[in-house]
């Protein structure tokens, strides 16, 4: 459309100011000396939302950070797309590996790198965009309502309460998330589906106290040992997991789809360069897009114990822990994974130490029709700006909320990522393509008039 082409045009380099404003701000969920931070992070956002022409933005108080909700309502009777997104950022940590300030937003090379950058507050702000540019372009045709909150990467503990006591106000007919990556600006791709997460802690403890490794190493066993041992035997030497029951529930992708997935362009080569390594590693008989896909995982994401300071001491350590999550696929329940790897190391736990496993936190794994009315409007309104109909594909990561969406609202979710695996997210450097935050802001008025039609 000429008249948002013009209106984007024109306000580029504000949409774009106005971004680095937020990434300027500390809003890291994990961590309670940023609890101003997140405030202020909120209010800001209810301000851009009422700026570009919502007619009602709210701050709703959590028990945790709060949720902004804002609306634009032309006419009840019209199709309503609820847009969800997350304000708040992981931990910036380690500092030392950035190579400019974390929340101090440079553009080099036309990326934008910042913590947030890509997730989330670049791609939801696309959407703020958008809905300024419908609006003040006088060619919104249908709702749009916006719920954006600030403990996605702590694991939405208070999101669902949230959602269950505000049905109403949410209703909608889709819901719209750009969370994610797509494959390329060259190859546009969609998400049909993300991996649910079961995450725990696990504490390993040997003697009552810490000894002098001299004076009872050999005779006491080492909790470190002990668990790490424990650890290595979860995978067998096909790299499958070797939990009993683990893999009862998986889905199996039939062949046709796991075809499509093959579609998908990937160079092996780059992919290993980008990272360093010189060899992939993963479960025996899939390929690497099928092991982040459609494979669940378990992963250990920290593991600690004894003396990890300056020097040496020798010392055999009464304890020693670890930070162990597995992502899960459809139709594994979070709930009975997280059960059975429990007991599992319960199990497997030799006499010499007692272990204790706590829970983090869960969620689902969701999967989206690619015949529903919302999933055709976002194809639509990427074939429309890319020039190239979107490869649909599974994506790795986790968003928790999306099943309880579908279950409580009764409606599709959408998954129109517009970021790249490449983006550093959860790690130093996070960049977002400024040519990929114009991209969705283009991008995401037509998937309104769309739907606006269809939905
Ligand atoms: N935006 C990500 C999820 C994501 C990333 C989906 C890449 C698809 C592709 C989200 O903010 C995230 O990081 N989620 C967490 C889950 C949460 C419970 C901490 C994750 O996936 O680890
Ligand atoms: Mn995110
Ligand atoms: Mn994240």
């Amino acid at each position: 459309m000429e008249v948002w082409k013009e209106y984007q045009q024109k306000n580029k380099d504000r949409f774009l100011e106005e971004l680095l404003a937020l990434l300027r701000i500390p809003s890291v969920s994990a961590k309670s000396e940023h609890k101003p931070d997140m405030a202020a992070c909120a209010e800001a956002v209810k301000q851009r939302l009422l700026e570009a022409g919502a007619d009602k933005a709210e701050i709703h108080a959590t028990a945790g950070h709060p949720v902004v909700y804002a609306e634009k309502m032309i006419d009840p009777a019209k199709p309503t797309v609820l847009v969800y997104g997350h304000y708040d950022v992981q931990p910036a940590e380690p500092l030392e590996l950035w190579n400019s300030g974390p929340f101090e937003p440079v553009i080099i090379g036309g990326k934008i790198f910042a913590r947030g950058s890509c997730d989330d507050k670049g791609q939801f702000y696309m959407h703020v965009k958008a809905l300024e540019t419908l609006i003040k372009t006088n060619t919104l045709e249908n709702n749009i309502k916006f719920c954006i909150e600030g403990e996605e990467e702590v694991g939405s503990p208070n999101l669902a309460k949230f959602v269950k006591a505000n049905k109403a106000l949410l209703k909608a007919d889709c819901v719209l998330i750009s969370d994610s990556a797509m494959i390329s600006l060259d190859t546009p791709s969609l998400d049909i589906g993300l991996r649910g997460l079961s995450y725990i802690e696990l504490e390993v403890t040997g003697p009552n106290r810490d000894l002098h490794s001299g004076v009872y190493g050999g005779a006491v066993a080492n909790p470190i040992t002990i668990l790490a041992k424990m650890i290595a035997s979860l995978h067998d030497e096909n790299n499958h997991i070797t939990i009993p029951g683990f893999y009862n529930d998986v889905l199996e992708s039939p062949a046709e789809e796991r075809k499509l997935m093959a579609q998908a362009p990937f160079n092996e080569q780059e992919y290993k360069d980008d990272l360093g390594i010189k060899e992939l590693w993963g479960e025996k008989g899939y390929s690497t897009n099928e092991r982040t896909g459609i494979r669940p995982t378990l992963e250990l994401n920290g593991i600690w114990g004894g003396y990890t300071g300056e020097g040496a001491k020798t010392v055999l350590p009464s304890k020693a822990f670890a930070k162990i999550s597995a992502r899960l696929v459809p139709n594994q329940s979070s709930e009975k994974i997280t059960d059975i790897l429990i007991k599992h190391l319960e199990k497997i736990a030799p006499p010499y130490v007692t272990v204790k496993a706590t829970l983090h936190h869960g969620g689902e794994p969701y999967i989206t029709p690619i015949n529903s009315a919302a999933y055709k409007a976002a194809a639509k309104a990427m074939e429309t700006t890319f020039g190239k109909t979107p490869i649909p594909v599974r994506g790795g990561g986790s968003i928790p909320i999306c099943s309880l969406f579908e279950k409580e609202l009764d409606c599709k979710v959408v998954l129109m990522g517009f970021g790249l695996d490449s983006d550093n997210l959860h790690s130093p450097n996070e960049k977002f393509d400024v040519a990929n935050f114009y991209k969705g802001i283009e991008t995401i008025p037509y998937f309104h008039k769309f739907f606006a039609k269809e939905g």
